[in-house]
Formats: structure tokens, sequence, C-alpha cells
């Protein structure tokens, strides 16, 4: 059995080296020649933990990297991977599904094994049956659920935990007709992947499901936020001790209730504003979506309404942020609160250092000469009046007074409460947790 993969980001590589390492012959496909040569040679264009082996050891077996898109005529199985990213009106883009499909579509023409083509791309309710078979049935000339099987299988894997997440999804949704291609991808998976529940549907609920999932996690997060909020004005009061409380009921789960400077990365965001303009287009208010979207927008005023009060004008104050990825063990800064962040500082004139192990990279690229850059923990708080951690990176665990020693003046707003139980010689707020009396 030979399966493509056309689209190498997180998802689609990480999916082409998980199969190649339970065996199968798999064929990374992307359109970015420039990007296929780098992971040929193991440069993986970003950072995620472990990846870098397990594609070592496909590449040496049965994993071949590509842009040449003929290559799908011998497959048996094609995942559509690529990105579904947003316009500026919050509106879903898909141009580049569109593009993928149609070369797919022409490549089906002479591909005699009767695939299945699996959409994992996040697309809108509709998109599937609306736009994609469409595109399929035109550059192909063939027809769906006859000479190919087109299933919708949305994907829930994390970045930072992609490799874990692909090897053990929680959840094998598939959407589609009940076809002897419905049957077929029923089997593959349940052999890949024993004992994982499988969720049968059609396309609309398929696609549905995934802005279910991300739409439920980003209001979750903001739930906890909202009540952070509340609980830094209960002096004493802890938000992590109140997310241990609800979490230990099982209607309610422990995960996903880590209070912080908002959600970012380039899902939840994308995904909320994507499903808000489907509601509307509908014909429906989302009042709940739109709550958690302003919500979510409003916390990082949050910081900088504690900044001012504390500081004053932040007018030439030199300000260190701790962390600039989305979250930690990873370099993807997209949609990243600190990014956010760092931008209100600086219309505010306030001078900006930032640290992060490993996103320094791309935090350059998007502001360059207009903020400074250090790998030291030290030399980034030296002078500075004021050190805000916005992500838990393991490194800022250990923050101590030595560290801490060369700040102008010791001040530290902790996004995430990684010091929370340290006692250091420092003017220290917490978000979520209420000044003690
Ligand atoms: C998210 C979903 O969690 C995945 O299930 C989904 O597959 C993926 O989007 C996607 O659609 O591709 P990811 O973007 O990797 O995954 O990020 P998350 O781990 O969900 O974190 C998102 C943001 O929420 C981060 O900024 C993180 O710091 C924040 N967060 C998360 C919190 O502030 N508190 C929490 O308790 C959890």
């Amino acid at each position: 059995m030979k399966i493509a993969i056309v689209g190498l980001g997180f998802v689609g590589l990480s999916l082409a080296v998980v199969l190649a390492s339970k065996n199968k012959s798999v064929i990374g496909i992307d359109i970015d020649e420039e990007k296929c040569k780098k992971i040929r040679d193991t440069t993986i264009p970003f950072y995620e933990p472990g990846l870098k082996n397990i594609l070592k050891t496909g590449l040496k077996k049965n994993l071949i990297i590509s842009n040449d898109f003929s290559l799908i005529k011998n497959c048996d199985m094609i995942f559509v991977t690529v990105g579904t990213p947003q316009k500026s009106n919050g509106e879903i883009e898909l141009a580049m599904i569109k593009k993928a499909t149609s070369t797919i579509g022409k490549f089906l023409k002479k591909n005699k094994n009767k695939p299945i083509i699996f959409i994992k791309s996040t697309v809108i309710p509709g998109t599937i049956q609306d736009v994609i078979v469409p595109i399929l049935e035109k550059n192909s000339g063939k027809k769906n659920n006859n000479d190919f099987g087109i299933i919708s299988n949305p994907e829930f894997l994390q970045e930072s935990n992609a490799i874990h997440d692909t090897k053990f999804p929680h959840a094998i949704v598939l959407g589609g007709e009940d076809t002897k291609f419905m049957k077929r991808a029923e089997r593959f998976f349940s052999k890949m992947f024993s004992g994982v529940p499988i969720i049968k549907t059609n396309y609309q609920s398929a696609e549905m499901i995934k802005y279910a999932n991300n739409s439920f996690l980003a209001t979750k997060i903001t739930f906890i936020n909202q009540l952070s909020n509340i609980c830094q004005s209960i002096p004493g009061s802890n938000i992590d001790d109140i997310a241990r409380g609800i979490g230990l009921d099982p209607r309610i789960g422990k995960l996903f209730l880590n209070a912080g400077p908002g959600y970012g990365g380039s899902c939840l965001p994308k995904d909320m504003k994507a499903l808000i303009n489907f509601s509307e287009s509908i014909g429906i208010t989302p009042t709940l979506l739109n709550a958690v979207e302003k919500t979510n927008r409003d916390q990082i005023n949050n910081i900088i309404s504690l900044l001012k009060k504390k500081l004053g004008s932040l007018s030439g104050k030199k300000i260190t942020i701790l962390g600039t990825s989305f979250k930690p063990n990873t370099d993807d800064i997209r949609d990243s609160k600190s990014i956010e962040l760092i931008k209100k500082l600086l219309n505010n004139n306030a001078k900006i250092t930032a640290h992060d192990p490993k996103a320094l990279k791309n935090t350059k690229k998007i502001f360059n000469q207009k903020i400074k850059y250090e790998n030291s923990m030290i030399d980034a708080l030296d002078t500075s009046q004021c050190a805000i951690i916005m992500t838990h990176w393991k490194e800022y665990d250990g923050l101590n007074d030595a560290l801490l020693r060369k700040m102008k003046r010791k001040f530290i707003i902790d996004c995430r409460r990684v010091l929370v139980n340290k006692k250091l010689d420092v003017q220290y707020y917490a978000i979520g947790v209420g000044e003690k009396i």
C-alpha cells in the first residue's frame, strides 16, 4: 500500500513520519521545493520535539519527500493536509486547498487504484461537498464514491506534542457516505490505531466536529481566564487551586484550565474567527463565541493596565518579555499573545527585550531592530524595570534572586504562575492570584 501526504506542515509531516514508522510506504509531497529539500536534509523548517529522529529513520527506509505531485498516481490513500488560513475578515482562505485538490484531481486521472482521499485540513461545514468534491471530480473526470472516495478526517494533534498525538489519537473521525471506501478507511484506521474510538458520520458533521472541538477548548480556556481576573481581586486566592477543585469533577475535566494571557497559536484564534464568520453568514449570531473572542482579546489589555498602574507611563521603560512562542516547546509565534503584547508595549514607547529558548529567530522576523533579543536570561533582565513571564518554558522555573539581581526595578508579572510558590525579593503579581493582605 502506498500513501501520499499532501502539505508538509505540522500535521502532514507528523502523519508522514508516523505512518512510515508503522512500516507504510509514504510519499510526503509539498509544492515548496526548498522546504522539501530541507526536510530531506532533516532540517525541519519548525521546531517540534521528537520529529527529527523519527524523520531520519523514515528517510532511510520507506519515506520519500518530494514536490512531484505525479507520484500520487500510484497511491492507494492520499491525505490532504494543506493549511486553511484566515482572510483579514476572519473568513477561511480556501485558495491552497483548492489548488492542491485540483492538482491531485489531474493525477487521479491516471490512478487505477481507486484511492481514498482524506481531507485533514480544517474546513467550514459544507466545503467538502460544495467545493472539494466538484474540484476533484472535474479535474479527474471521475466520480466520488465510485472511482475514488473522499473522506473527511479532521486532526486533533497539538503542536509541541505532535508525534505523540499522531501516534496515539484520542479519537478518529471519518466523515462521508457508507461506501466501500468508508469500510476500507475504517479497516485501515482500526489496524493502524488499534483500540482508538472511530466516529463515523457525514461530511458536514465531521467538518463541524473540528470547529466544535477547537471552539470548546477556546471557551474553556477563556472561562478560566475570566475567573482568574476575578480571583485577582480576591485577596489570597489562587486560580490554580480553583482549577484543581473543579477539574476533579469528571463532567468538567482538569485539562485546559491553565489561566494565562489568552489563547494564541495558529489554530484556536483562526478557527474561532472562521466559525463566528460562518455562523453569521448563515444568520446566526454566535453570542457566546463572540464573548469568548472579546474576553480573549481583553486579556492582554489587563496586563497593560496592571503595568501602567505600577510603572506609570511606559515610555522609555525597559520591559523584559520572557517567552515569545505561543506555548512552550515550540518556536511558533503565530498569533502568540506575547507578540500582541510587545506590539502594544511598543505603541506605548516602552523599550523591549525578548527572551525565548527557541522562538527568537521567528520573533526577529517580526520586530527586526525595534526590540532587543537576548539568549541569556540574566542579560535579558539587566536594567529591566519589569519582567513579564508570558510562556511557561521550563527554564523560567529556575528564575531566582541571583538571576534577577541586575533588574533596575525588581518587578515581575507572571502570566503563568511559574514563580508563585517561590520566595523572591521582588514585587510580584501573578495572573489569577489575589494580592495578599
Ligand atoms: C489546538 C488544539 O488543541 C488541537 O487539538 C488542534 O488539533 C490544533 O489546535 C489544530 O487545530 O491544529 P495548538 O494550536 O497546538 O492545538 O495549541 P493548544 O495546545 O491548544 O494551545 C493553544 C493556546 O491556548 C496556547 O496559546 C496556550 O498557551 C493556550 N492555553 C492552552 C492556555 O492558556 N491554557 C490552557 O489550559 C491550555
